[in-house]
């Protein structure tokens, strides 16, 4: 039977989405904008074969040897295996093994790249020819719904949408060379996050700020949208920071309230002010963890990794820009 291999991006949101009116379809309550990643990748093979059996779930250790997947991990792969499987009018068994391209102890394990790259690998194992539409819309069936906005380059924009499920997929805004933007990932924890996305998203509305940073979007997205197409990067910084702090400001406020950030969070966000400061173009966003990403013009990530790798609770940094999106790999994993 056959055997394909996908290499996914990760994603950081511009404006994000953060709260659910179907959290299972991962439908949001609000539209999000991103710029698709270039290093933090994702690889996924998928064999589909013959016959009976479970299906087998294996990720690369630090070393790239492939492990059996913990259980939680293990359980939400497999039911996205089963509904893929389903919908291609499918049978059989697959296997999977997956890479990640950034060290899983980052704190950046981010499911957007796994899923986005799963789904694409498991349509061109069951020979499925995915529209780029029809890949979004199954890759935010994972329940990841940043995973809908992985399986495009660039600057991608996941539109509220009207109707249900099968109406709700992401759409490229600008290809990768439309803005060559960099993005320092700045590292300040290293075990995995204490409170998932999915739980955040589970809690989001019970903030009393969540109403007003609802109502503050459709603007923000506006400025987002009108900065891309201008390559204005004050305009579209100052909209990145405000929503990351508002986004956060709703976090902790939730009941029960979440802190994703760590004093260092803190820390690297007084030293991007700084750096605005002496004249530089960079700005900093947190997606629900506390590492921070700073995205500069492509030429300043350079000075910005170099002014903030030794601040003081820093533990690493990914030098990561945008990029062009999932590709087809000849070699796999296994
Ligand atoms: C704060 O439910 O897509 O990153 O499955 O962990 O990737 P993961 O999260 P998801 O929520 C994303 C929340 C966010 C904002 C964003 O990326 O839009």
């Amino acid at each position: 039977m056959s055997k394909h291999t996908v290499a996914a991006p990760a994603n950081i949101a511009f404006v994000k989405y953060w709260g659910a009116r179907d959290l299972a379809q991962a439908l949001p309550l609000n539209a999000s904008i991103s710029m698709t990643l270039d290093v933090c990748r994702s690889t996924t093979t998928v064999e589909h074969l013959a016959g009976p059996g479970a299906d087998e779930i294996l990720l690369a250790d630090a070393s790239g040897a492939l492990e059996a997947a913990p259980d939680g991990f293990r359980r939400r792969i497999a039911e996205h295996l089963g509904r893929l499987r389903q919908a291609a009018g499918s049978g059989g068994r697959f296997v999977v093994a997956t890479r990640n391209s950034f060290p899983a102890a980052a704190g950046l394990a981010s499911s957007a790249s796994g899923f986005a790259a799963l789904t694409l690998a498991t349509a061109g194992a069951l020979g499925w020819q995915l529209s780029a539409r029809e890949a979004s819309v199954w890759a935010r069936r994972s329940g990841s719904g940043s995973a809908a906005r992985s399986v495009l380059g660039g600057y991608v924009e996941w539109p509220m949408a009207e109707d249900t499920d099968e109406g709700s997929w992401a759409e490229s805004l600008a290809p990768a060379d439309h803005w060559p933007l960099a993005d320092v990932i700045v590292l300040v924890e290293t075990e995995a996050k204490e409170v998932s996305s999915l739980d955040g998203h589970r809690v989001a509305t019970t903030s009393p700020h969540f109403a007003a940073r609802l109502a503050a979007v459709p603007g923000r997205l506006a400025r987002v949208r009108r900065a891309i197409a201008e390559r204005d990067l004050a305009a579209r910084g100052r909209a990145l920071e405000e929503e990351a702090i508002e986004l956060h400001l709703g976090a902790m406020s939730s009941r029960p309230p979440i802190f994703y950030w760590k004093p260092a969070t803190l820390t690297v966000l007084a030293a991007v002010r700084a750096l605005r400061g002496r004249g530089l173009g960079a700005w900093a966003t947190m997606d629900a963890g506390a590492n921070v990403h700073v995205i500069s013009a492509l030429g300043d990530g350079d000075a910005v990794a170099a002014a903030l790798a030794a601040l003081p609770g820093v533990v690493g940094i990914i030098r990561d820009q945008v990029g062009p999106g999932p590709a087809t790999l000849p070699e796999g994993l296994f």
